[in-house]
This record gives structure tokens, C-alpha cells and sequence, in this order.
């Protein structure tokens, strides 16, 4: 068992290299299979989960080969798949599976798809519906909308689809799946979720409409399919959702100072700095091509005091997989801090409230759980535990940052999970308390 031994550290003073961002890394490997030609993917990111996109889309028929660090080299299908001979395994990735789904629907094929013991409890039913009324046809074999997820596909009609909760993953495997079908594919979200598939499809060759948000911030992405790709180079920055434990780490802690590199700034991801701003933050962002398709550029954070804010509504789909470090801010800082309108965190790889929550309460902070989110009466100072991350890579890593402001030696269990995400976390966390 792997476990995190974390105690209160000083200053934090570093330059840290983030690796590549995790909903790209999915998206290159996906795109440039489909893709007609040979396309190169840098900075991709070789973790648990985003290798099994890689084993996914090989098992489909692209050819990928691995020509060096965070370096593929992908001869795409030009859009024809090929049954694969066995089951698709997606272990830990949401990703991975519900993409796919939206991929492999409309390919007169039959994909057998499986994953982990977390990934089998998720709800598939907001792919499943979608896609099924496209012409798609699902079994899933876990019952209630849960894996593993049989899918026979085949010619599509297009649709014109209203997403209940503002979900990238369900918008991108509508919109995959739309390429394939005749006539006119849309999507409306209800706030804006990260938009890695329209800004990475379009660098593949794909025309989309891209809408305007309406007074309530809802958009209408539409595509006219059929639509082929055409393979390119892309160069993946760096995850801002990893940057966000350093983001944390450096702005609590007084007199730090870390640097972060090509790190990613695409304006549905990057809300966790202007939600850190306003607890008090130093942090500056600095883009390097502000034009590029997708942005990326320097942060520094300078270390001070944190007050408490609420995080809730429309920014809520921003910073999703931020929430549990932002939790630990918000326990980190004065004042309350209040999360609301975030009941998808308890549909992620764990229950992330219940589970955020009580590892909080374990290590002293006040905290009160509700449906949506949770209320932290921050400021009261924390005191070492032996944690569960649940099998969650983002719990493990937001306990590890709450360890370092902690009295007293924190433990958590069972982080072998954090290589679905960012497998070099804990050697990069020795390396900046070392300095
Ligand atoms: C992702 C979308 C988000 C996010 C997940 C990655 C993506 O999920 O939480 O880590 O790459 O599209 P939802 O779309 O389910 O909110």
C-alpha cells in the first residue's frame, strides 16, 4: 500500500513542471484516431487514465506508437473503425468511456466497454439517452445506466439536445457522435463547461458553430455532419487541474512563491484563480499566445492570507475537479466559505462533498455537508489524521496539501490512485519541500 506522510512545511519557494492537461490528452488521442493522416501529440499526458484512451483507440484500429516522453505519434482511421477483438477497458476514466460512447456509436460495430469498481458505479443513463435517441443501441450491464456498456452502433439521425447539468463530457460525446450524421447536430448547455472538444476539433479540420450565450449564460453548439478530420500536430499544456494544489499551497502559505510553466488558460478551466483572487490571492497569469488555440502561459502565486467566499452557479462547472482544494482553501482561510449548486461532485470518482467533508472534520475544520455542497467556517486550525482518499486521485492530492498547513503528521492511504491523473505528484512534493 502507498500511502502520503505529509507534516507542516515552511515557505514553499519553487518552480514546478505541470504535466499535460487530462481532458486534452483524451481528446488528442481520440481526434487524431479518427483523424485521416499522421498526426504528432506532444506533452501528453502519461497517466493511468489517459493511456487507457491510448488502448482504447488502438484497440479500435488507430496506430499509436509511443516515440518518447509525452510524445505519440498517431496514423488516425480516417474515420473507419474496426471492431475490437475484446472488451475496451477504461479503468478509472469517465472520460475515456463516455467520449467514446459518443465515438463508437456511430460505427457499425459492437463495443464491449468496462472499467474499474469506481467507474462501474457512474451514471452512463446522461450518454446513454442522448445517443440511443440518435439511433445508438446500449446495453448496460450494471443495470440503472451503469457499466460495463455494450454499444452497437450505426448510421445516426441527427439531434438538437438540452443538457440538464452542464456536463463537457456529455456536450463532446454528442457532438462526436453528430460528425457522423446527416444534417445538423446541437447541443445547448445550461452554463458554460469546459470547451477542449469545439476549440480542439476545429484545429482538426471540423466546422462548428459555436452560438452565443444567451442572458442566462445557456449556448447552442451546432455541427453539420457528416464531417471528416484531418490529422495535425498539437501540443498539449500543462493541467491547470494540477497546477491547482501548488495554486492552493502557494497562496495559503505566507512568504512562498512557485512558478508554473505553459500551464493551461482556457477560459472554461482557469476559474480557479479568479475564485482564489478573491479569497486574497497574489497570483498572476500570464498567457504566452493568447490567440492559441488553446492558451497557456506562466503563473506565479505568491504566498498570504486567505478570506472565505461562496462558490456557486455558473462558475461551479469551472472549477468541478477544483473543489476539493478549494475546499481546503476555504478551511485554510478567515471567514466562511460556502460551495453550493455542485451535486456533481457526489457523481465523480467518489462522493467528493462526503468525502472532502469528513476528511476536513477529521483534521479539526468545521464543516457542514449539504445536498449541493458544503459550508466551511474556515480558520480553525488543523491537526494531523490518517485519511481515506476513497480511491480518488483529487481527494489524495487535497489532503496532502491540507497535511502541509496541519500540526502533527497527516497520513493518507491507498494513493496509488493519483496515477489516473498526475503520477508524479508525490516525487514533485518531496522535491518542493526539500528546496
Ligand atoms: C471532463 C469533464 C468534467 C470533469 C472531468 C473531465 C472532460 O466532467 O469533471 O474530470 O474531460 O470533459 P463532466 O463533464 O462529467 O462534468
Amino acid at each position: 500500500m502507498k500511502s502520503f506522510s505529509v507534516r507542516r512545511s515552511g515557505p514553499i519557494r519553487a518552480e514546478i513542471t505541470i504535466p499535460g492537461d487530462k481532458s486534452m490528452s483524451h481528446r488528442s488521442a481520440m481526434f487524431a484516431s479518427l483523424a485521416e493522416g499522421r498526426s504528432t501529440i506532444t506533452g501528453f499526458l502519461e497517466a493511468e487514465d489517459c493511456l487507457s484512451t491510448v488502448g482504447a483507440m488502438r484497440s479500435l484500429g488507430a496506430r499509436i506508437e509511443h516515440t518518447g516522453k509525452g510524445t505519440f505519434v498517431i496514423e488516425g482511421t480516417g474515420g473507419r473503425l474496426s471492431q475490437p477483438s475484446g472488451d475496451v477497458d477504461c479503468g478509472n476514466s469517465g472520460t475515456t468511456m463516455r467520449l467514446l460512447s459518443g465515438i463508437v456509436a456511430s460505427h457499425p460495430i459492437r463495443t464491449r466497454m468496462i472499467g474499474d469498481a469506481s467507474l462501474s458505479k457512474r451514471p452512463m443513463g446522461r450518454v446513454i439517452k442522448p445517443l440511443t435517441e440518435m439511433g445508438a443501441r446500449f446495453t448496460a450491464e450494471g443495470g440503472d445506466g451503469k457499466p460495463p456498456l455494450v454499444v452497437e452502433g450505426g448510421s445516426l439521425k441527427p439531434l438538437s439536445y438540452e443538457m440538464p447539468v452542464a456536463s463537457a463530457q456529455v456536450k463532446s460525446a454528442i457532438l462526436l457522435a453528430g460528425l457522423s450524421a446527416e444534417g445538423e447536430t446541437s447541443v445547448t448547455e445550461p452554463a458554460a463547461c469546459r470547451d477542449h472538444t469545439e476549440r480542439m476539433l476545429q484545429e482538426f479540420g471540423v466546422t462548428l458553430d459555436l452560438g452565443t450565450p444567451d442572458a442566462d449564460g445557456r449556448r447552442r453548439i451546432a455541427l453539420q455532419g457528416p464531417q471528416k478530420l484531418r490529422a495535425r500536430d498539437f501540443a498539449v499544456p500543462g493541467d491547470i487541474s494540477s497546477a491547482a494544489f501548488w495554486l492552493v499551497a502557494g497562496s495559503a502559505k505566507e512568504g512562498s512563491k512557485i512558478t508554473m510553466h505553459g500551464v493551461g488558460l482556457n477560459p472554461t478551466r482557469d476559474g480557479i484563480i479568479s475564485v482564489l483572487r478573491r479569497m486574497g490571492a497574489d497570483i498572476t497569469a500570464t498567457p504566452s499566445d493568447p490567440k492559441a488555440a488553446e492558451p497557456s502561459g506562466t503563473i506565479v502565486v505568491k504566498g498570504g492570507k486567505l478570506t472565505g467566499t461562496i462558490i456557486a452557479g455558473a462558475e461551479i462547472p469551472n472549477v468541478i475537479d477544483e473543489l476539493p482544494v478549494l475546499a481546503v482553501a476555504g478551511a485554510l482561510a478567515s471567514g466562511t466559505t460556502i460551495i453550493r449548486d455542485a451535486k456533481e461532485l457526489r457523481v465523480k470518482e467518489t462522493d467528493r462533498i462526503a468525502a472532502v467533508a469528513g476528511n476536513l472534520r477529521a483534521m479539526g475544520a468545521k464543516v457542514t455537508e449539504t445536498e449541493d455542497g458544503m459550508v466551511i467556517e474556515g480558520g480553525h486550525p488543523l491537526h494531523g489524521a490518517t485519511l481515506q482518499c476513497f480511491h480518488d486521485h483529487r481527494i489524495a492530492m487535497a489532503f496532502a496539501i491540507a497535511g502541509l498547513f496541519a500540526e502533527g503528521e497527516t497520513i493518507i492511504e491507498h494513493v496509488e490512485c493519483v496515477a489516473t491523473s498526475y503520477p508524479t505528484f508525490g516525487s514533485t512534493l518531496e522535491s518542493v519541500l526539500k528546496d
